[in-house]
């Protein structure tokens, strides 16, 4: 799958994106948007390491969102199992660099009509801290629906958290 879209292209991880990413990923505010399972401090062993798993993935459901050539930025679906198989859910970072700039609007978007056309996906849902009012809007504007407040449901960087689920449903 390979998305060449206005501001970036989304396409599948290469191993050699470690260098890139660890440049862009080790970086505490991309941390404190995303689950713990992302690393802080970000290595190039931690990129080689999630690289490995990406790439080795079938289907691949973890993209990289490249601008200028490189490497910058993930967006990655999670298929739901069971009960939930027509479901998914998304995540996504983005380098700090290239914050506010309308890159990760384009490739949620773009992914999620991706999925819902190639997929038998139903319903692709994102959960956002809430007080990461950029992720809320990158959702707003890539057609989610806000559906409710989690209370309490993150536990991140020692603060509990509500955090608001949005969703798009075909
Ligand atoms: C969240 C993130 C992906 C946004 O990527 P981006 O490419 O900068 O997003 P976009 O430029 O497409 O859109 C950002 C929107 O948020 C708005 N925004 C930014 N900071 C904001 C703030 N503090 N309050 C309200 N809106 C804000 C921008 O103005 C823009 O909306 P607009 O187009 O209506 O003006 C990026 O900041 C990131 O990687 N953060 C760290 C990791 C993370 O939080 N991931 C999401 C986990 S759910």
């Amino acid at each position: 799958m390979k998305l060449t879209l206005k501001q970036c292209t989304v396409r599948p991880w290469r191993l050699d994106d470690a260098e890139s990413v660890a440049r862009h990923a080790n970086n505490r505010k991309i941390w404190l948007g995303v689950r713990d399972l992302f690393p802080h401090p970000y290595t190039i062993q931690d990129a080689r390491e999630f690289l490995h798993r990406a790439t080795s993935e079938q289907p691949e459901m973890k993209f990289c969102v490249e601008v200028e050539d490189a490497a910058v930025g993930g967006i990655g679906v999670h298929p739901g199992e069971d009960v939930h198989r027509h479901t998914a859910t998304v995540g996504y970072w983005l380098g700090e660099d290239f914050w506010g700039r309308g890159i990760m609007t384009e490739a949620v978007t773009a992914v999620t009509d991706f999925c819902f056309e190639n997929f038998p996906l139903r319903r692709i849902s994102a959960e956002v801290f809430a007080n990461n009012p950029a992720s809320a809007r990158v959702l707003e504007k890539a057609g989610f629906s806000f559906e409710g407040r989690l209370k309490n449901h993150v536990l991140k960087d020692g603060k509990l958290l509500d955090s608001l689920l949005y969703a798009r449903t075909k």
